[in-house]
């Protein structure tokens, strides 16, 4: 016998205001159809005013436990990913404790951009694997849309922001592939790469700062790792891409999606694809698509899922999963 960290229950929250594509064409020099052509993305959601990357996942997160059956109280830690938290500390995930109403357990940040729900995935196996806790709130949740430079037409059109969750549980189960859980983990950054994403502010400036990104240079590691990453991941739980019944990506580009796929010799009927109304929420993304494929009858129990997401670090991964 081992322990698995299954998937007790899932959730999402998209802001209320949706911007499509034609918005833009008043901002900066640009079409609906370059940004459909180029990325795929046809709208996204941008919070209100006000409305921080707490409160985001705060609701990701009660739609997770209500799915789960379960109360705050119920939960042992959690861990949000994101690069957007509301304050510089403390982290984002202590904020989500309180709005939740728990008072217990422990709470923290993750980020790993847009690599960050992988990330957090990951540790939040290890906690469950390690005994140090039994049930872990596991979100990611940005507000990109505060980062955006608005006279850059190469990104300010590509993010969104939302927030996803699901809940972890310790799970008695046989030890084999056919198990329900988390089966296999594989995470890699490289630091050299960091000019390639990034945002040029911080406590070293004094200001928030702006995303900036060599797009052309990220979607070539993007195409060459991420396949790798899937690969790496699926042998460590002994399982080919022909055993995959979803490859649930990180949603930056629909091409860069396809592409994957490609490599992986997946055909895009088993791939779940929210990236045209979402655009890319960075570590929001997978949890997102995890929830908006279940609710649209494509994520079933039992199925074999790999998810896989690169970002700023560069830093990249992936997780398999039987949901
Ligand atoms: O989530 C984190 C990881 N991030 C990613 O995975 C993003 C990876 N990169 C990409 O998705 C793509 O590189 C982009 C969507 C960002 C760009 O697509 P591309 O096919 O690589 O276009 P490009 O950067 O080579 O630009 C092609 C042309 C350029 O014009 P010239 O130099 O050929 O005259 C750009 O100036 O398109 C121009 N362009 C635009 N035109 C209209 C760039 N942005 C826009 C725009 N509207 N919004």
């Amino acid at each position: 016998m081992t322990i698995r960290a299954v998937v007790k229950g899932v959730g999402h929250y998209l802001p209320e205001r949706m911007v499509p594509n034609s918005e833009f064409e008043a901002i900066v020099d640009t079409s609906d159809e370059w940004i459909r052509s180029r990325s795929g993305i046809e709208r996204r959601h941008f919070a209100a005013e006000g409305q921080g990357t707490s409160d985001l996942a705060t609701r990701a997160a009660k739609a997770a436990l209500a799915d789960a059956g379960l109360q705050p109280d119920d939960i042992d830690a959690i861990i949000l990913a994101t690069s957007t938290p509301d304050l510089t500390f403390p982290a984002a995930a202590t904020m989500v404790q309180a709005a939740l109403g728990m008072t217990r357990g422990f709470a923290f940040d993750v980020q790993a951009v847009c690599a960050g729900f992988v990330y957090a995935l990951t540790n939040a196996n290890a906690l469950i694997l390690s005994g140090q806790a039994k049930r872990v709130l596991v979100i990611g949740a940005e507000t990109f849309s505060r980062l955006m430079n608005w006279n850059d037409r190469s990104t300010c059109v590509l993010f969104g922001d939302g927030a996803g969750a699901l809940v972890l549980e310790a799970t008695d189960s046989p030890g084999t592939s056919a198990d329900r859980g988390i089966l296999s983990t594989d995470l890699n950054s490289d630091g050299r790469y960091r000019d390639l994403l990034y945002v040029n502010g911080g406590v070293s400036t004094g200001t928030t700062g702006h995303l900036v990104m060599e797009g052309k240079e990220v979607f070539r590691h993007a195409i060459e790792k991420l396949a790798q990453t899937a690969h790496t991941a699926l042998d460590k739980a002994g399982l080919t891409p022909e055993d995959v019944d979803w490859i649930v990506p990180h949603q930056a580009n629909i091409r860069i999606i396809e592409g994957t796929a490609k490599r992986m010799q997946v055909p895009m009927d088993r791939v779940v694809v929210t990236v045209q109304d979402h655009g890319n929420t960075s570590a929001a993304s997978i949890p997102l698509a995890l929830s908006v494929g279940r609710d649209r009858g494509q994520i079933k129990q039992g199925d074999l899922l790999v998810t896989e997401a690169i970002g700023g670090g560069l830093a990249w991964g992936s997780v398999v999963i039987r949901w």
